[in-house]
């Protein structure tokens, strides 16, 4: 079956086509950054702006890359949620329009399970369910139990800010560049992570174990510099971006390996922007006895290679979503639920 994805979630205008849920015929990711730089944050409105102009080529190009005709196209599957309101109404309307025109089956799909879903299109030897996934991206932190491809259980999350929304908030303040988690990944490479020695907050116990929380260290790292300084010394932008990443990281890995330890589950998959994290990828890799699957770089970060991927899996067990499907920006099941 050859599915057209469509993804517009946020900033990245893209669609592709993928045949039987993995083999990836092309992958068009038009990015908005140049356009969101200047604001050091995507911009609601830009940005399904730059979707409208943009889908219907990006779409033309994807379809050629393919080396396929529009006729080729049996199924259509789109982002529905969670994102931006503006952005996903226009891939999910065009997805629609494209799927009726035609006469084609159609799929909304959830764009934290399609970055879950990414990795399995890459890796070689696929990972079994169950396994621990791990979900960061700039909206999103969670740790999971997968137990299918739209079965999970969510185990922790973020309490307050999600960890890619740290990276670009910290990035902003010092005016490092935008995107702040693949710039501040860059110069942590020249920092020294000891200079800053910022705290973990205490949220190992009882229900939170494994949660995270990185407001305490957002602030930290932009209001209370000075009070983390081990160092003596002048200190540089790389050692600030290698200290807050440090930490970020580790906040992240207590949790994770809180959850691994609990639930026996030894194969980790990540996926979402924070999976690109250098940093992240070489701590983990230090632990042997877990098997850690990231997606490669470009499945990292949103493109609609997945999008076509998990729908696959939808349309193939025959699930249809209807022509009135409506977006939207959240998902409740992404939120821990306390007993
Ligand atoms: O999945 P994604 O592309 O979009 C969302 O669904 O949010 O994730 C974007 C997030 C941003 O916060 C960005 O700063 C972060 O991923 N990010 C990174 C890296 N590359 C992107 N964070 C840390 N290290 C990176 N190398
Ligand atoms: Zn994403």
């Amino acid at each position: 079956m050859i599915v057209l994805g469509i993804e517009t979630s946020c900033d990245e205008t893209s669609a592709a086509v993928v045949k039987d849920g993995e083999e990836i015929l092309s992958n068009v990711v038009a990015t908005q950054i140049p356009f969101h730089a200047p604001w050091s944050g995507v911009v609601p409105e830009i940005a399904s702006r730059k979707h409208i102009e943009w889908i219907y080529e990006v779409t033309k190009q994807a379809l050629d890359n393919s080396g396929l005709d529009v006729k080729d196209i049996d199924a259509v599957a789109a982002t529905s949620r969670p994102g931006l309101l503006g952005s996903l109404l226009v891939g999910l309307t065009f997805a629609k329009t494209f799927a009726w025109s035609r006469n084609l089956p159609f799929t909304a799909v959830d764009h934290m399970l399609a970055h879950l879903y990414a990795p399995r299109m890459a890796a070689d030897d696929k990972p079994e369910y169950p396994f621990l996934g791990l979900l960061v991206s700039g909206g999103h932190t969670i740790i999971c139990r997968a137990g299918g491809f739209d079965d999970i259980t969510v185990l922790g999350t973020t309490i307050d800010d999600a960890v890619g929304e740290a990276f670009d908030k910290v990035a902003k303040h010092y005016n490092f560049g935008y995107p702040g988690g693949a710039v501040i990944d860059r110069m942590a490479n020249d920092g020294d992570s000891e200079a800053f020695r910022f705290t973990i907050p205490s949220l190992h116990k009882g229900d939170h174990r494994y949660d995270v929380s990185y407001s305490g260290l957002k602030n930290a790292v932009i209001n209370q510099l000075e009070m983390f300084k081990v160092k003596k010394g002048a200190h540089t932008n790389e050692d600030i971006a290698a200290s807050f990443q440090k930490t970020a990281v580790e906040i992240l890995l207590r949790a994770l390996l809180n959850a691994a330890k609990d639930t026996g589950l030894s194969t980790i998959v990540a996926g979402g922007g924070v999976a690109a994290n250098s940093y992240l990828r070489s701590r983990l890799a230090e632990h042997t006895h877990l098997r850690c699957i990231f997606p490669p770089l470009d499945l990292c970060a949103d493109n609609a290679a997945m999008i076509a991927g998990i729908g696959y899996h939808y349309l193939i067990r025959g699930d249809r979503s209807s022509f009135d499907t409506v977006p939207s920006a959240r998902v409740n099941g992404f939120k821990k639920k306390y007993p």
